[in-house]
């Protein structure tokens, strides 16, 4: 298997961001559990972060033939990018929506996803953990668990 994991705005500030919401683990620290939890399966994986909208629908389209599998957290975008939304279904990739914090136990504009009904797995409120069980979900459906 082949996955992309792309992380949204203001990722790129984990460790220092808020760490009592998101952690104190860095983005580094996220893609090494994630590139260790892939090699265990034997599979390639490739990461992206952007602060921008249109540079994430760009990764998305440039990685469509590539791609097996997506992991998604788009950061604030979740709540209202269409656009990230319609990129997802235009794809046809199978995509996991993961965030680090309890999205659906937060503010009220948290609860709103609207990539949710385009996406095939969603896992929130475990921190990196989010990303390794939509990883162990993809193993799940591919047979490699
Ligand atoms: C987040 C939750 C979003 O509401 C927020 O805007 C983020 C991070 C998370 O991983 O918990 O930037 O996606």
């Amino acid at each position: 298997m082949k996955i992309l994991v792309v992380n949204g705005p203001n990722l790129n500030l984990l460790g220092e961001r808020e760490p009592d919401v998101y952690g104190r683990a860095t983005l580094d620290d996220l893609e090494r559990a994630v590139a260790k939890r892939c090699k265990r399966y034997g599979w390639k994986v490739k990461f992206f972060q952007s602060n921008h909208e249109g540079a994430i629908i760009d990764e998305l389209h440039a990685r469509r033939g590539w791609a097996d599998a997506i992991v998604i957290n788009p950061g604030a975008f979740t709540h209202y990018s269409y656009a990230i939304r319609d990129a997802i279904a235009a794809i046809g990739v199978p995509t996991a929506e993961v965030h680090l914090s309890d999205v659906d136990n937060r503010e009220d504009f948290r609860r709103i996803s609207v990539v949710r009904d385009v996406c095939v797995h969603r896992f929130a409120g475990r921190g990196i953990d989010s990303y390794l069980d939509a990883l162990e979900a993809f193993a799940t459906t591919n047979g490699a668990a």
